[in-house]
């Protein structure tokens, strides 16, 4: 694919398609990585006298004006992190739009209305495509977290403008190509999170590609007792124990080594600070529930990142969010922190709530790269091809 090296944007209309799909909490933008990483690219093109057209889809606002869905906020979010003022247009197609994108001069920045608020986004609708082509001489798609659908602003509009991947994208793509497209070996991938159910594809693609599949979280408890353990009152998915059979089995004929929990650190509820010990997978009692994986655990992981070259990580051990069920997670973060440093570990996370899971770690700038994409990124470690950077690719 094309970047920004291959543009020549002074004096051109450029539209870039963001994800400034931010999280908020009581009206209040709660974490702005996705608002800051889109400066880079913004500030290449505005420096290079681009007029710079930026839009981007905000929630699920299903086709319609929905006002608390509006992106204006945005605008102002994104003037104070370039430091130069941001307008707005109320479309992002029609006349408003025209207008707004009239008005520019070079260097200027406009950012136009939730592309969602019209039902041809999500339909790749050609009239849409249209819409958004007709605003600009260029497209450059900075979202990679957006890349798993195949929407009219995120894939139909590359096929119709010569398009570029922004620096974000091309950040995210150099990344993901170093974790599992080319990687240097031994790879280790952590898999967390509580379903195997929604893991599945996810599970039979990484076991293929990495040597060592370290299964943690409530997952995990699937794999124990689909391997005849007791596992007490853990959350687990009983209709999957033949699959989680059939993963093992697979990945184990397949070279892969698959480290499961040794040691759980089990409590009666799900609750901060409940009365909590640790005990042998064999050894669970009736009445209580695994929370976090046991010190036994930690070390076998720690002695596989020791020998790894690159680690890619996807969801937490534990329940991260209650305390003390976060320390494996955040002992095993900061010992691939520490390894990124001093040993050369290529480490890349993201996906779901991994984010927060090493934000609460205190690891985020630590690893080689924490990708800011949720869906896209598991999609992308299903080995799924994602539609926007296949046009990117074709263009
Ligand atoms: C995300 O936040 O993961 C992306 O912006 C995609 O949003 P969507 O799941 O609503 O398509």
């Amino acid at each position: 694919f094309r970047t920004l090296d291959q543009l020549e944007p002074a004096g051109k209309r450029v539209l870039v398609r963001a994800d400034l799909n931010v999280p908020v909490r009581d009206g209040q933008i709660s974490d702005r990585t996705r608002i800051e990483r889109l400066v880079p690219t913004l500030r290449e093109l505005a420096d290079k006298g681009a007029r710079v057209v930026v839009c981007s889809h905000f929630d699920r606002p299903k086709g319609k004006r929905v006002p608390e869905m509006s992106l204006k906020p945005l605008a102002e979010a994104l003037s104070h992190a370039l430091g130069k003022p941001v307008a707005f247009a109320d479309d992002c197609i029609g006349p408003v739009a025209e207008d707004a994108v009239a008005a520019l001069k070079d260097g200027d920045v406009l950012l136009l209305e939730n592309t969602r608020f019209h039902a041809g986004e999500e339909k790749n609708d050609p009239a849409m495509v249209d819409g958004l082509a007709k605003l600009a001489d260029a497209y450059v798609n900075d979202a990679f977290s957006a890349a798993h659908r195949a929407h009219a602003s995120t894939e139909g509009v590359a096929h119709k403008l010569p398009a570029y991947a922004g620096r974000l994208m091309q950040a995210e793509l150099e990344a993901l190509d170093a974790a599992l497209g080319n990687p240097s070996r031994p790879v280790v991938a952590i898999v967390g999170g509580a379903k195997v159910s929604t893991k599945l594809d996810l599970l039979g693609n990484l076991s293929k590609k990495v040597d060592v599949l370290v299964i943690g979280g409530a997952m995990a408890n699937t794999f124990l007792a689909a391997q005849g353990k007791d596992v007490g009152k853990s959350l687990q998915e009983a209709e999957m124990h033949d699959t989680a059979r059939t993963i093992l089995a697979e990945a184990g004929a397949g070279g892969c080594e698959i480290l499961l929990p040794e040691d759980l650190v089990v409590a009666e509820a799900f609750a901060a600070n409940a009365p909590n010990k640790v005990v042998d997978v064999d050894s669970v009692p009736a009445g209580m529930m695994a929370l976090d994986v046991g010190p036994r655990t930690v070390a076998a992981v720690e002695a596989r990142l020791k020998r790894a070259s690159t680690l890619v990580w996807n969801g937490p051990f534990g329940a991260f969010e209650i305390p003390p069920f976060d320390a494996a997670t955040v002992q095993v973060a900061q010992t691939a922190a520490a390894l990124t440093t001093s040993a050369g570990l290529k480490s890349i996370g993201g996906g779901g709530d991994t984010v927060s899971a090493l934000k609460h770690a205190g690891v985020i700038d630590r690893l080689t790269y924490v990708s800011s994409a949720g869906g896209a990124f598991l999609e992308w470690l299903e080995g799924k091809t994602l539609p926007g950077v296949k046009a990117l690719e074709a263009a």
